[in-house]
């Protein structure tokens, strides 16, 4: 089941909805707040095993699940295994700075916030939530167009840094309203996802029954009359959603370098790299494997921004060493709002930043720019 496939009318049976309560106000009671957002966990891995005990089988499968087999799924981790951390020593380094720039826009960190549907799936607060957790680890979010809130309802109550993901809409009026909105919002770019123009094979959905409870209404296409996501895309797309406001364009679920080059030569602002976290083509490679040939080819005119599987943060040392400015994260954003709230999704970044600053002291490079492919076997 894709995305824009749930329908807001397709409603939970009643049995489903009060297991659904039942489990959401234990999720609840975690999100009180207190020092450790993340009670009982110690990385990213055992948070998803937290959140899997703890929200219905279907929603935690909708988040957790990939397309098909599920092979990119496993090869979107496996691939960082396959890279190696040579550390040097006698370094000199006693502090790290892991702050940076993208775009125009301070970051403490270069680990920024994938856009995703599905926040008010597993948490009363929605993108709310994320935002507050978000601004106080000053870190970027990516606000989905299929979020539960509006965007200009997530803009108004933000303090950090957003932009705005879209998928285009089969009629240009309602994609340039998007925009122009996003725009109007204070949303400092526009994410144009490109591996989307149909469903994937979402098995996992199929074999639940799972369907859009109300918690996962689409706030942004309340007058639009739903979501009906242009199935073809072509370059002409990208050209005119640039068109549409000054905001810079960023397609997200580039794989081949030569599509990276030809968006890069059309005036795209980043290129994103994605295989939409294994849930769309099974069998793709993982965006860390194709990094170095993407990298190549975008040969440094724009930044690139990786996501999927980036777990640890050794993932992001690896990503950043082959070339990624940044890279972004998906399902651990969800699983720390089900479980802490906004505490949970600020500890999210706090961890994973945290293992990022302790893999560079220990591998002897002291900035972000100092981690490069030489850093690697
Ligand atoms: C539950 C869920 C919903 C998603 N919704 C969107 C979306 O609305 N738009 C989009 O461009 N990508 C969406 N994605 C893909 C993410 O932006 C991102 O590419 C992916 O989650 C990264 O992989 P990771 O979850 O392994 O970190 C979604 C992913 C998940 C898991």
């Amino acid at each position: 089941m894709s995305e824009t496939r749930l329908q807001p009318e397709h409603s939970v049976s009643d049995a489903e909805q009060q297991q659904e309560t039942e489990i959401r106000s234990n999720v609840f009671s975690h999100s009180a707040g207190g020092p450790d957002g993340l009670p009982g966990v110690l990385n990213l891995a055992e948070l998803e095993e937290r959140v899997r005990g703890i929200i219905p089988k279907g929603a935690f499968d909708f988040i957790a699940s990939g397309a098909g087999d599920e092979w990119t799924l496993g090869e979107n981790r496996r691939a960082f295994t396959r890279r190696e951390i040579l550390p040097r020593v006698y370094a000199g380094v006693d502090q790290v700075d892991v702050s940076t720039h993208l775009l125009g826009i301070d970051l403490a960190t270069p680990i920024i916030a994938a856009p995703t549907m599905g926040h008010g799936l597993v948490h009363a607060d929605a993108e709310f939530g994320a935002i507050k957790g978000l601004a106080r680890a000053n870190v970027l979010f990516t606000l989905s167009c299929l979020s539960s809130r509006t965007l200009e309802d997530v803009a108004q109550q933000a303090t950090g840094p957003l932009w705005f993901q879209l998928y285009q809409q089969d009629d240009d009026g309602i994609t340039r309203e998007l925009v122009q909105r996003a725009a109007a919002a204070g949303y400092k770019a526009i994410v144009q996802t490109v591996d989307a123009d149909v469903a994937g094979n979402r098995e996992a959905n199929l074999r639940n029954q799972f369907t859009s409870p109300p918690s996962l209404a689409l706030a942004n296409f309340a007058s639009a009359g739903g979501v009906h996501r242009r199935k073809k895309l072509s370059w002409a797309d990208l050209e005119l959603v640039q068109k549409y406001s000054d905001l810079p364009v960023i397609p997200k679920g580039i794989q081949h370098p030569e599509d990276a080059a030809q968006a890069v030569r059309l005036g795209a602002a980043a290129i994103w790299i994605s295989n939409h976290g294994a849930r769309q083509l099974d069998g793709v490679p993982s965006a860390f494997t194709v990094l170095p040939t993407v990298h190549n080819a975008v040969a440094g005119r724009v930044p690139i921004i990786l996501d999927g599987g980036v777990r640890r943060g050794q993932d992001v040392f690896k990503a950043l060493a082959l070339g990624a400015s940044a890279v972004a994260i998906g399902r651990p954003v969800l699983y720390g709002l089900a479980l802490g709230g906004a505490d949970g999704v600020a500890e999210v970044f706090r961890r994973l930043t945290g293992e990022l600053s302790n893999v560079m002291q220990l591998a002897g490079v002291s900035s972000l720019a100092g981690i490069t492919p030489s850093a690697l076997l």
